[in-house]
Order: structure tokens, then C-alpha cells, then sequence
């Protein structure tokens, strides 16, 4: 039986996946390398020090430390810029119904982010306190789609990951949750999140009551 939720951030609660296409392209723009929308969805999930890679990568550049390391910086830079001007608006249509509805259940919450700015965000979201657990960026060393993310917030809530439920925006998110045992649920589209057990568009699609009664049957 399902005990839990563990949610990603960016793309699941807060629109912010569109303020880290933004500055990457930026970023990628800058270095002469072409960055299409179909490779930031490869991004999604992804560690800032894994994407810049993947966009060298793409562009087949090389950097040193200290360059990779500046230009970190400058799409982190960037990004604030975006997420400091955001408002409450910016949570996803029913993010935080859906967050005070499964806490109303007594469901266990938790965070499973790549993110190290996720603590700024839920803090500006005003909604830090229906966390019982946040593994962010700051505390994992393995990027999605290595399910550790999601294992380190199992272990925090003393949980098995069959009991929770993932919801994730991005394919390497759900590989991560599937590698680790646990349900998924996937906000997005359903040619792009084939291996999620339910796929909604948004969290204003669906309650609490109902994904556990879809993932029981
Ligand atoms: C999330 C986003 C990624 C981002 C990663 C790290 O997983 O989906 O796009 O690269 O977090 O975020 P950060 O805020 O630490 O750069
Ligand atoms: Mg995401």
C-alpha cells in the first residue's frame, strides 16, 4: 500500500524547468553551440556540472576546471535572475492543493530535487513546512537517472520505495524512481514519459485519492 509522495521540484511543483532552458540556451548561445529544446529535455533531472557536460559535450568543446567552474556560475547567476523576479504564481497549476490535500491524508512528503537552489524556491513558494524530508542537490553525489535521490528520501522518511510514489516531470527522473523500486507518477506528456505508471499533464489533473487508488488496482 502507498504510504507516500516523493516530489520533484522544478517542473512538478514550480515552473522553473522553463528559467533553466533559458539560461542554458543562453549559455550554450554564448558558445557557439546549438541547443535545441529536444536536448534541454536530456537536461531535465540533471546535475548543473552533468548539463554543462552533456552541452560541451554536444558542441565538442572542451573547458578547464576553472572555465567550467565560471561558466557554472554564470547559468546559476542567470537563473536567480529568473527565479528571484518569480511569484507565487509560478507553482504549477494545483502543485500546492495537490501538497495540502496528500498532507490532509497523512500522507509522508518529501523532496527528491537535483536542485541545489530547492530550498530557495520552496522557501519563496511558502511551502518549505509540508516537507518532511528535502534531499536536495546539496546532499546527493549521484544525478538522476541513479535512483540515490530517491533512496536517500526513502531512507529519511523510514520507508520502502514500493510504498511511495515518485513524481517526476523528467525521463531520467522516472528511470531513477523505476531503478529504485518505487511507484511513478509522470507530469508531462505521455510520448515522452512512456515508463511512468500514470502520466497527467499536471498536478491539477489528478488528486491524491486518486493515484492511489489507480496504483492499488
Ligand atoms: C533539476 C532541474 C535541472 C537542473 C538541476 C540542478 O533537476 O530539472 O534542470 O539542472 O535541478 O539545479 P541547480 O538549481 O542546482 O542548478
Ligand atoms: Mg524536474
Amino acid at each position: 500500500t502507498i504510504k507516500g509522495f516523493i516530489f520533484d521540484l522544478d517542473g512538478v511543483i514550480v515552473d522553473t524547468a522553463k528559467f533553466h532552458f533559458k539560461a542554458w540556451h543562453r549559455l550554450a548561445h554564448d558558445l557557439g553551440i546549438h541547443f535545441t529544446e529536444e536536448e534541454n529535455e536530456q537536461l531535465k533531472g540533471v546535475s548543473r556540472r552533468e548539463s554543462l557536460q552533456k552541452i560541451l559535450d554536444w558542441g565538442q568543446i572542451k573547458l578547464s576546471e576553472s572555465e567550467f567552474e565560471k561558466r557554472m556560475a554564470q547559468k546559476n547567476d542567470w537563473y536567480l535572475e529568473f527565479v528571484r523576479e518569480m511569484g507565487q504564481e509560478e507553482a504549477l497549476p494545483g502543485a500546492k492543493e495537490f501538497l495540502r490535500e496528500s498532507a490532509q491524508l497523512n500522507l509522508t512528503i518529501g523532496l527528491g530535487s537535483a536542485s541545489k537552489n530547492a530550498r530557495l524556491i520552496l522557501d519563496l513558494l511558502e511551502i518549505t513546512p509540508l516537507f518532511q524530508t528535502i534531499i536536495d542537490g546539496t546532499v546527493v553525489s549521484q544525478s538522476k537517472p541513479d535512483p540515490e535521490v530517491f533512496l536517500k528520501g526513502a531512507e529519511a522518511l523510514q520507508m520502502e520505495p514500493k510504498s511511495l510514489v515518485v513524481f517526476e516531470d523528467s525521463l531520467a527522473g522516472i528511470e531513477a524512481a523505476r531503478r529504485g523500486g518505487f511507484r511513478t507518477v509522470g507530469i508531462g506528456s505521455k510520448s515522452i514519459l512512456k515508463d511512468a505508471e500514470i502520466v497527467v499533464s499536471g498536478l491539477d489533473q489528478i488528486s491524491p485519492v486518486e493515484v492511489i487508488n489507480q496504483l492499488n488496482f
